[in-house]
């Protein structure tokens, strides 16, 4: 028996790799190498029933200008090891790790997410991302960096020799299904529970869904506004038959911030506190510097936005910023051009940029807005990024969830055991090789 509802919204603990939303800064936050804090989150999320706890990846530290840049979140400890270590002091929450297909081996890192799914019971998840700048790949023994094609042509090669390995007895011998990234091993572990590791995917271009429809069981995609989550689904969901595939065999989950209070007006009122502690005047520059290539310390962050050019072509003022490739002058006079309309200081339009997709407000308004999404069937459940850690899940689990368990639109407890379960995933096709 399970207490499920037919249509609920669950919720992720999404711990970032690299970001600027996470208010370390706070007397509130813990230490992002501490295990205490993980531990601490972790914990409150299963309290919460939350389906996953999940950690990005960030494999090398951001750079800006030419140094290290320490505004960001920096150096979180490996995302398995940490996992392995959540796995002993919980229980029912899932334990997703990001790892890139672009400069893993299969056999190895198929072995030691197998390693997690056994020791975690069947709560191992893999999020699979290809990582896409070559600043990041010259950190690696291969130096190399593929191109965006044949990233998604190795992922989909890396997955479908993983899902064979997790497929395979003990002692059975699997070969690669493609010459892209040859190899013959034997497999070592047995199934577990779940069978395999639950497998994510997050990325956003049209390869990247595709990829998603025919590899992926669950999709945390960026897209979390109602009208936008509605038009991702569908999108995707359209390319699943083409795959053999149901709708029911892939979830969507969107990232999202939350900031909520008892009323609207205070959780208004909050959201200003969060927006200017994630934002610092520092950080408003910065965030301006990705794009202009040069130091802009000379300019008033409570001033408008800067009169003069970037000195490059394309952004790429910070060494792994999610804006390379971005025309920068073109970039600038938009941004420039929108600021004045608005009348936005610098600060105030990186603050505009930055918290377009938070969901501000009471708990009881916030519960009415989600009950619409369950609505939709477009979110399966939200991966939250909380800009507090540890404490930022508290208020989620104390005000919002007991307001969504009252709607009837949130689990009052687990439905199983295992990732897959709780997920409400169907049990894995046998044998998968052969949907490769
Ligand atoms: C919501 C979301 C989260 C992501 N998280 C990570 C991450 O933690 N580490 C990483 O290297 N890449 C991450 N990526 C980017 C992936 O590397 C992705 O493969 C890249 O954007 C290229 O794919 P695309 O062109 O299909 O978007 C993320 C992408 C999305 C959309």
């Amino acid at each position: 028996m399970t207490t499920q509802p037919a249509r609920a919204i669950q919720f992720g603990v999404f711990f970032q790799g690299v970001n600027f939303g996470t208010i370390w800064s706070s007397a509130q936050s813990g230490s992002q190498h501490d295990f205490e804090s993980f531990r601490r989150i972790a914990q409150t999320a299963e309290r919460g029933l939350f389906s996953a706890f999940f950690l990005g990846e960030g494999l090398r530290l951001r750079e800006h200008l030419g140094r290290v840049h320490e505004l960001d979140v920096a150096g979180r400890p490996d995302a398995q090891t940490q996992l392995a270590a959540l796995a002993a002091v919980t229980e029912r929450i899932g334990l997703v790790a990001t790892q890139n297909a672009t400069y893993n081996d299969p056999h190895d890192l198929a072995r030691r997410l197998a390693s997690l799914d056994l020791l975690s019971d069947g709560r191992a998840g893999w999020n699979v991302v290809t990582t896409d700048n070559a600043w990041t790949g010259a950190n690696f023994r291969r130096g190399g960096w593929l191109d965006h094609a044949d990233r998604y042509r190795r992922a989909a090669e890396f997955v479908t020799a993983a899902k064979r390995i997790w497929a395979a007895e003990p002692g059975e011998r699997v070969e690669a299904p493609d010459d892209l990234i040859p190899f013959a091993t034997t497999s070592t572990l047995p199934r577990s529970r779940q069978q395999r590791p639950v497998v994510f995917q997050a990325g956003d271009s049209d390869t990247g869904r595709e990829f998603a429809a025919q590899h992926a069981d669950v999709i945390f995609s960026a897209h979390g506004k109602l009208d936008d989550a509605i038009a991702f689904a569908s999108d995707v969901r359209r390319r699943l038959p083409a795959y053999g595939r149901g709708a029911d065999e892939l979830k969507f989950f969107p990232g999202q911030e939350f900031i909520l209070a008892e009323t609207d007006a205070e959780a208004r009122e909050k959201a200003d506190w969060v927006t200017h502690a994630q934002v610092s005047p520092q950080t408003a520059l910065a965030y301006l510097e990705q794009v202009w290539g040069r130091s802009l310390s000379e300019y008033d962050p409570d001033g408008p936005l800067p009169d003069v050019d970037p000195v490059q072509d394309e952004a790429d003022g910070t060494r792994g910023s999610m804006f390379s490739g971005l025309r920068a002058k073109q970039t600038a006079d938009q941004w420039r051009a929108l600021a004045a309309e608005k009348g936005l200081s610098i600060r105030e339009f990186v603050i505009a940029q930055t918290t377009r997709r938070s969901i501000v407000g009471g708990y009881g308004s916030v519960a009415d807005l989600l009950v619409r999404y369950v609505e939709s069937g477009a979110v399966d459940g939200f991966n939250v990024s909380p800009y507090l850690v540890p404490t930022g899940l508290d208020d989620i689990v104390d005000g919002l969830i007991p307001e969504l368990q009252e709607r009837g639109v949130y689990p009052t407890e687990y439905a199983g055991t295992t990732l897959r379960e709780n997920l409400g995933l169907p049990a894995v096709r046998e044998p998968e090789a052969v949907r490769a």
